[in-house]
């Protein structure tokens, strides 16, 4: 290495262990710099990634650099094209903040550097997932047995729980599950028109294929009449897929009537909860889930809701053993506790990282207590968005505002696409547009824990000038 700092076969102990104090400090340093003016600075970045491309060494140099000028490097080339993702006024996609224990657990998580696959080699780290495992399962309402995998997000947890789907209706029409499709019955799979694009991916890639699409009405639940007349059709293998939390809309399906209907049917039950399935754990809010309990899977994200730091999805099977069967792994190098399902029994990913870890601590940050208040306050500020861009003259919200979710829009596209573009490049708030019914709007979606009253009023604030700046009048 260039300067001869760098860790070698040479280097002593002590050398290691200061260059480790000194590159952890550097990225202590940045990032609580960026903390602490996440809150307060412009949310957009100031360069596009080619910009931030033209900061960073075009070729690979030849010498390599001590960890520490590493790190200052990377944290000043990358400094203006940073989004201020964790900004309380961030909206855009459904994008989580991160708590301070969850953050700082999941720095630890790092220097740990505990591969989480099997319990037996890693034992501290299963054992607090599996403890982060119970209490999410408890939140949310859910079976206490179910299998429970940390994926890289509510995508892959989509994909996993729809593999063990695919799997359970092959046995259950006496195919052999582990051909996978090939030779087996044709297997049905249902969602509502307004399934988000992760379970059509995942059913592309599962072998489903894209799902046949069943009505929805227009806030996007699955209409339940129609799901039956769907399921009426044949009665071979089927998978249907509901939704708690629709990307546009924030609405849920009625689970209660779907689940009922489709177990009529004998088909398996996936439910995709990216953000919405933590209605669950609100008291008030409850209600908008009735019923999910009785489905076989469930995916969500706690990258999102719960506000640990990316990446990390929740896949949930109600049949712990149809989850290990599936998405087990065994190789005679790899240990095993007899009767005791592993870490990778229920992910996709035979390696990662202890992603569980954060979430565990997320929770005993909060409590129970801070859960219901965390999941309240983030519908409440969508509800008090939506309050405010209703009294901004010219403006309306199309969605009925039942979660987090929050659709505005002006008379006409081209003015709700201007409005867009002005509030993403004036960066007091940044959110997405999107078209939703046919319409062009601007996508609020409220996930970040420190969206409070103030930030609500910064956001309505922005929203009435940049509608006055872009010309959006009562018409
Ligand atoms: C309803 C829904 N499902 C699935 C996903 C995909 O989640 P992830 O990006 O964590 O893979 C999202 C993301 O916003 C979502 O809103």
């Amino acid at each position: 290495m260039g300067d001869g700092t760098g860790i070698g076969a040479t280097a002593s102990a002590t050398a290691v262990e200061g260059q480790y104090r000194r590159a952890l400090e550097a990225a202590h340093r940045h990032a609580v710099a960026w903390l602490d003016e996440v809150r307060d600075r412009p949310v957009r970045p100031d360069a596009d990634a080619d910009g931030i491309v033209q900061r960073l060494p075009e070729q690979l140099p030849d010498e390599g650099l001590d960890p520490e000028a590493v790190v200052d490097e990377l944290a000043e080339a990358a400094r203006p094209g940073l989004m201020a993702m964790g900004s309380p006024r961030f909206y855009g996609f459904v994008i989580g903040g991160t708590y301070p224990a969850a953050l700082a657990a999941d720095w630890l998580v790092s220097a740990w550097d505990q591969n989480t696959g099997s319990r037996q080699p890693t034992p501290a780290t299963a054992a607090v997932e599996e403890v982060a495992a119970r209490w999410l399962l408890d939140l949310l309402g859910l079976p206490p047995d179910s299998g429970v995998g940390f994926a890289t997000g509510a995508t892959s947890a989509n994909l996993s729980c729809l593999v063990v789907a695919r799997d359970a209706v092959l046995r259950q029409h006496r195919h052999d599950a582990r051909t996978g499709v090939q030779g087996g019955p044709r297997i049905r799979f249902l969602a509502g028109e307004s399934v988000h694009t992760s379970v059509v991916l995942s059913g592309r890639v599962s072998g489903l294929g894209i799902p046949i699409k069943v009505r929805a009405n227009r806030q996007g639940n699955i209409d339940v009449r129609a799901l039956d007349e769907a399921l009426a059709d044949d009665d071979g293998p089927t998978i249907v897929a509901l939704q708690a939390g629709d990307v546009h809309s924030g609405t849920f399906d009625d689970f209660r009537a779907a689940v009922e209907i489709a177990h009529d049917a004998d088909a398996w039950v996936h439910v995709d909860g990216a953000f919405g399935l933590w209605a669950a754990a609100s008291p008030r809010l409850r209600h908008l889930v009735e019923g999910v309990e009785g489905a076989d899977s469930w995916a969500t994200d706690a990258h999102k809701t719960l506000n640990v730091p990316y990446d990390c999805g929740v896949a949930i099977v109600r049949d712990e053993a149809a989850m290990s069967a599936s998405l087990g792994a065994h190789a005679e190098y790899l240990p095993e506790v007899a009767n005791v399902a592993d870490p990778y029994d229920h992910v996709l990913e035979l390696s990662r990282r202890a992603r569980g870890v954060p979430v565990w601590a997320a929770l005993r940050a909060l409590g129970r207590g801070g859960v219901i208040a965390l999941v309240d306050g983030l519908a409440e500020a969508a509800g008090a968005l939506a309050d405010g861009f209703r009294s901004i003259p010219g403006l309306e919200v199309l969605n009925d505002v039942v979660f987090t979710q929050v659709c505005l829009a002006a008379g006409d596209d081209a003015a709700t696409a201007a409005l867009g573009e002005w509030l993403r490049a004036e960066g007091t708030v940044w959110a997405s547009s999107s078209t939703w019914r046919g319409r062009t709007v601007v996508r609020f979606a409220v996930s970040n824990y420190g969206t409070d009253a103030e930030a609500v009023q910064r956001t309505v604030d922005a929203v009435a000038r940049g509608a006055a700046e872009v010309g959006i009048r009562v018409r």
